[in-house]
């Protein structure tokens, strides 16, 4: 089923606005400019705390009502934020409760932004309070059509209120301190907890040797749990808070980097109306990565269309160099968006600031003031495509065959084991299989561990270490129906407490991969082991499991060291369907070839046949099909069209078969009509 973000009738084309940071005078002339640029929705708030609440029991919107009628008179939309990211300073001052504490211990003075705790009932008294107010206030306004709460929550906290709060959070959790000391394994090193207040957070003046070294593996891991989920009662907090008011107007908070590792967004998702997220590549970025972090925010929405917050028209600010978009690229990088799934293309900024740091940030008003620059004429054109798109694509959805498994708990417990090998890095396994996959167009979705699988034909999860409950169980009886399953060394060792599974590796997923894994290998950068797949020799390294087969064949074997001609890639059959088993980290073409000899076994197809480097990306909305074919190259390059269709942006008909050109940085977004 489609469903639209918004109640908008087109594309939402925009960002953050801040005139607060500008004299009233020059605000009519931005709109002349933003209008100009076919701009139809502006986030407005982001940083407004501090100018919203001077004292602790004054308020003062008079400058926001300008504001809003501003956005009102001129038509344009709002997604209104509740301005809770960066405290004031009074309240720093008269609650240093409020300020966090680092990992290092200490308490923070008052400055820069997403800086208060989470736990701090000062904090989320007056946070609640403020949205409540926005909301009271602004209700009738029918151009609002998202609430953005805080801004790109994050960051953790060691104060005494956190410490706290996590004592209850793990007495909501364990029960007792029984069930507490097994989970957290306190007979080792002397651990055993008597009384709750004895618990104190894993920092570096405790359990931690240094961020992401720690001894006591399941505190520091139940410790990331809580700090996400203590953020995200602040997110919810507010969400009630406006909801109160406006209940019909969809909530959100803009994530970060797809794969932002504090945050549990899975489970954040769930709480959220709506995704939308930051996107900020730098322009080395693969394609494939940036592909990756749309797919995972589409997927954590539950598939619905999402919100592209944030891009830079040109240039950041905070890389060590920053770039600008070459020409094409901004509109090369929306259009994307939108083939995964946005609803919505934002920018921030729309207005150059003049001071602190981002003053040096693109924008879509430059200092100079005027239309006439590369970038407002890149947006403006962009603009016009989107004006002229009307609600062509709004609400629909992609429809894959092939998912892969990601999860934040299992990132947290692979990154904090001591050993095998600090070289693993869950992110880089997963853009492994995610880009050899993507490379050939099949589309992707991106699950989790309590996902229903059924509506798949394959499902990757690569270094599946920690095996949540119930998920080996939705996994046999995936592949029993006949699916294809492939995951990789390192996988079920440990279940959700990080304890390991006793009784050979991969634990839980033994019997459905058909095999035993004695050993695991670290190799160092220098030393590869290699094996043949097909008539192809293939590179080994990182890890090197050592196998036994239980039922499943080898595929291949390794060719050297003590345990060469042991299998290192293995299938099992497994009631109707097929499980892999890659026991190394092979040479990137493995991926590429094991993948596309996979998904041709179970018929799953790319929407057409395009040259490398063009991305092919399909949504649907009942018998409405659109193809978006987003040229990544430098060069011009051709497109045999699946079928007879119409480009949307220039409005030319194509024959079955017939070839498209696409210019280098290219889009076409063809349409066609189910039967
Ligand atoms: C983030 C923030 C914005 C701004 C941009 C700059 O995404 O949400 O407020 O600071 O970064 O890139
Ligand atoms: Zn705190």
């Amino acid at each position: 089923m489609w469903e639209k973000v918004w109640k908008t009738d087109k594309i939402a084309y925009g960002g953050d606005y801040n005139p607060e940071q500008w004299p009233e005078e020059t605000w009519e002339e931005d709109m002349r400019l933003l209008e100009l640029a076919h701009v139809d929705t502006l986030t407005l708030n982001v940083f407004s705390w501090a100018a919203l609440q001077p004292s602790e029991d004054k308020y003062r919107f008079e400058k926001l009502d300008k504001i809003m009628e501003l956005a009102k008179s001129h038509h344009m939309n709002v997604c209104l934020a509740t301005g809770t990211a960066a405290h004031p300073a009074w309240m720093a001052r008269k609650y240093p409760e409020v300020l966090r504490t680092d990992f290092y211990g200490t308490r923070r003075k008052f400055g820069a932004r997403h800086n208060s705790c989470p736990n701090s009932p000062i904090y989320r008294k007056y946070s609640v309070r403020l949205a409540e107010k926005l909301a009271e206030r602004y209700q009738n306004y029918d151009n609002i059509i998202g609430w953005h709460i805080s801004n790109e929550y994050g960051g953790e906290c060691y104060c005494e209120n956190c410490e706290k709060a996590f004592r209850v959070w793990l007495r909501k959790r364990y029960g007792t301190l029984d069930e507490l000391n097994r989970a957290w394994n306190t007979s080792f090193w002397g651990h055993t907890f008597y009384d709750w207040e004895e618990i104190v957070l894993p920092d570096h003046r405790t359990e931690h040797f240094s961020e992401n070294e720690t001894t006591a593996q399941t505190i520091s891991l139940d410790y990331k749990r809580f700090n996400s989920d203590s953020i995200l009662e602040c997110f919810c907090l507010e969400y009630e808070a406006v909801k109160k008011y406006t209940p019909d107007v969809p909530v959100t908070t803009n994530l970060m980097e797809g794969a932002y590792k504090g945050l549990d967004y899975r489970k954040w998702g769930k709480c959220m109306d709506f995704i939308s997220w930051d996107n900020y590549p730098s322009n080395e970025d693969s394609y494939s990565k940036i592909a990756f972090s749309h797919d995972l925010m589409r997927s954590i929405g539950g598939g619905k269309p999402f919100v592209l917050m944030e891009q830079t028209p040109s240039a950041q600010n905070w890389q060590p160099v920053n770039a600008l978009k070459r020409p094409g690229v901004m509109r090369l990088w929306s259009y994307q968006a939108v083939a995964h799934g946005a609803d919505a293309v934002l920018f921030f900024q729309l207005k150059r600031s003049i001071g602190s740091c981002e003053k040096y940030h693109g924008a879509v008003i430059d200092h100079v003031g005027h239309e006439h620059t590369r970038v407002f004429r890149e947006v403006a054109q962009l603009g016009g495509e989107l004006f002229e798109l009307g609600e062509e694509i709004l609400g629909a959805c992609g429809r894959a065959k092939a998912a892969l498994m990601f999860d934040w708990e299992n990132w947290w417990a692979i990154e904090y084991s001591a050993g095998p090998s600090v070289k693993l890095k869950y992110l880089d396994e997963i853009m492994n299989y995610y880009t050899a996959l993507h490379q050939q167009n099949i589309p992707l979705d991106i699950v989790g561990q309590e996902d229903d699988l059924s509506a798949y034909k394959l499902v990757v999860a690569p270094v599946l270490y920690m095996t949540k409950p119930g998920v080996d169980e939705r996994i046999r009886e995936f592949v029993k129906a006949g699916g294809t399953f492939v995951t990789t060394f390192f996988s079920g060792y440990v279940d959700e407490r990080d304890l390991v599974v006793i009784g050979g590796y991969p634990g839980r997923l033994r019997d459905i991969l058909g095999i035993w894994v004695e050993e695991i290998d670290a190799l160092p950068d220098s030393k590869k082991n290699s094996f043949v797949y097909g008539g192809q020799a293939y590179s080994a390294g990182m890890l090197c499991d050592i196998i036994h087969l239980e039922g499943a064949e080898a595929l291949a074997e390794y060719q050297d060291d003590f345990y060469a001609g042991t299998p290192v890639v293995t299938r099992n059959a497994f009631g109707q369907g097929q499980a892999y088993y890659v026991g190394t980290r092979p040479e990137e073409a493995f991926y590429g070839r094991l993948m596309a000899e996979i998904c041709q076994r179970q018929d799953i197809c790319p929407a057409v046949k395009a040259p490398s480097g063009v991305e092919a990306i399909e949504r649907s909305r009942g018998k409405e099909h659109y193809l978006f074919l987003l040229n990544h190259k430098e060069g011009a390059q051709e497109v045999s069209l699946p079928c007879s269709c119409t480009e949307l942006l220039t409005g030319d008909s194509y024959q079955e078969k017939e070839q498209l050109q696409l210019a280098a940085k290219g889009v076409a977004i063809l349409k066609w009509m189910e039967g």
